[in-house]
């Protein structure tokens, strides 16, 4: 592991080449190589079973769809783990703890090097034996996903804007206490002052920081539904 890297994360997937190319663009890309997080693509299908390296087979009691076996799962997870016993396996799946900023916060915080295995479901489920090498089970809200791949890149996305050096300007500890805790930012506006007749709030234009402060604290935290 990279020794600079605040957190690794190893995606275990059928399918890293959808995740690359967000994960190696913007914010994350810069991330990844000022070492702050450091990416491992853990292809599932090297750990399927025979000729086919087949990794799912149908539900026992019958039903529609095709689940992941244990097998391979567990043995990409153990893969990682053989070097790395203390990082932490998450699941995404529908019916997990719902993802929010302080599970974020929790999973960005702390002093020591942070390791987490994100299993990246596909197919219509899971075989339900895989939770027993879970950590975290979550969910990013009530809604069912195709697979895993999209919460995986939610996940390290609303992880690592939290770690120091990842944004610009503000650290991550000055945006948090901003909002007192719910994070969801005030409007923000850049030039021109009048767009269209719309005009940014004098008070933004006043270069009062006192009177901007106080304005961006009164108009924080509105939600749009
Ligand atoms: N997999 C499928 N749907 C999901 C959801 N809503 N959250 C997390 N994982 C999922």
């Amino acid at each position: 592991m990279d020794k600079m890297a605040k957190i690794k994360f190893s995606i275990i997937t059928l399918f890293p080449e959808a995740l690359k190319p967000y994960l190696d663009s913007s914010m994350l890309y810069k991330a990844q190589s000022r070492g702050i997080i450091e990416i491992e693509y853990v292809n599932l299908r090297e750990f399927g079973l025979g000729p086919h390296k087949s990794v799912d087979d149908t539900p026992y009691g019958g039903g529609d769809g095709m689940l992941l076996r244990c097998e391979p799962v567990f043995a990409a997870v153990e893969s990682i783990k053989l070097t790395d016993p203390q990082a932490e396996v998450i699941i995404p799946t529908p019916v997990g703890k719902t993802w929010n900023q302080n599970l974020a916060r929790e999973f960005a915080g702390g002093d020591e090097l942070r390791h987490y295995i994100i299993i990246c479901p596909h197919y219509e489920g899971y075989d339900e034996r895989i939770l027993s090498i879970v950590d975290h089970k979550i969910s990013l809200g009530n809604y069912v996903l195709t697979g895993g791949e999209l919460p995986a890149l939610i996940l390290i996305d609303s992880v690592t804007r939290l770690l120091p050096g990842v944004l610009g300007g503000a650290t991550s500890a000055e945006i948090e206490s901003f909002s007192e805790g719910n994070n969801l930012e005030y409007p923000q506006y850049t030039k021109p002052a009048v767009f269209r007749g719309m005009a940014v709030p004098d008070v933004l234009l006043s270069g009062h920081h006192g009177k901007v402060d106080e304005w961006r604290k009164t108009n924080s935290g509105e939600k749009m539904d």
